[in-house]
């Protein structure tokens, strides 16, 4: 069975970026929704039980998919996220990255933004390395990882479905991605950077 994650600030921490109220539905009913319909489908298929939450991602679609990536999604999100000011900076190593992929944070920044505002419908922004340590942003649909079917590893991400934003900003969506950027959790998104597999979060939300 998965739970929630533990997330490393209060709901109320993230303000302004979120309101309590925000956090209340995101975190506490739309990613509780997805993990409460995992577990259902684990409870109905004992031949799950035994499954990570990332090999479920990977060896399956339709719903059970949906759920489990949109449970591994959303603790991704969480993760990357730090109230403002606690969230480190970049490693050297990931500087030298951006720099050397987009000319720097601010210019890949500002094409992460426009990566989420141009994804159509419901989905999600993500930044991520190629194995020689190339990054490269990406867009996906609905619940779809980025590291499915590729060779890449995510390092930051934004949910870019209405839920995730229209409390605070109603249709804002550029202006919530916008103040996100003071909000990242570095120390995250490095560590990210630096280890070569896909981050587990099996663990995180074992319950
Ligand atoms: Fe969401």
């Amino acid at each position: 069975m998965f739970r929630l994650p533990q997330l490393e600030y209060k709901l109320t921490e993230l303000a302004p970026l979120f309101s309590e109220e925000q956090m209340q539905f995101h975190y506490g009913k739309h990613h509780a929704t997805y993990l409460e319909n995992l577990n259902k489908a684990i409870e109905a298929n004992g031949a799950l039980a035994s499954k990570t939450l990332e090999a479920l991602v990977l060896e399956n679609s339709g719903p059970l998919f949906n759920n489990a990536a949109q449970a591994w999604n959303h603790t991704f999100f969480w993760f990357n996220l730090a109230p403002k000011g606690k969230g480190g900076a970049p490693s050297a190593e990931l500087s030298a990255a951006l720099q050397k992929s987009f000319g720097g944070l601010e210019s890949m920044y500002k094409q992460f933004v426009d990566t989420g505002v141009k994804t159509f419908g419901s989905g999600w922004a993500w930044l991520c390395a190629g194995p020689e340590g190339d990054l490269k942003l990406v867009s996906t649909s609905n619940a779809e990882v980025p590291f499915k079917g590729s060779n890449l590893r995510p390092l930051l991400t934004a949910d870019v479905w209405e839920h995730a934003y229209y409390i605070d900003y109603r249709n804002r969506r550029q202006a919530f991605l916008e103040a996100m950027k003071d909000y990242l959790n570095w120390n995250f998104i490095s560590e990210n950077y630096r280890n070569k597999n896909v981050r587990s979060l099996h663990q995180s939300m074992k319950g």
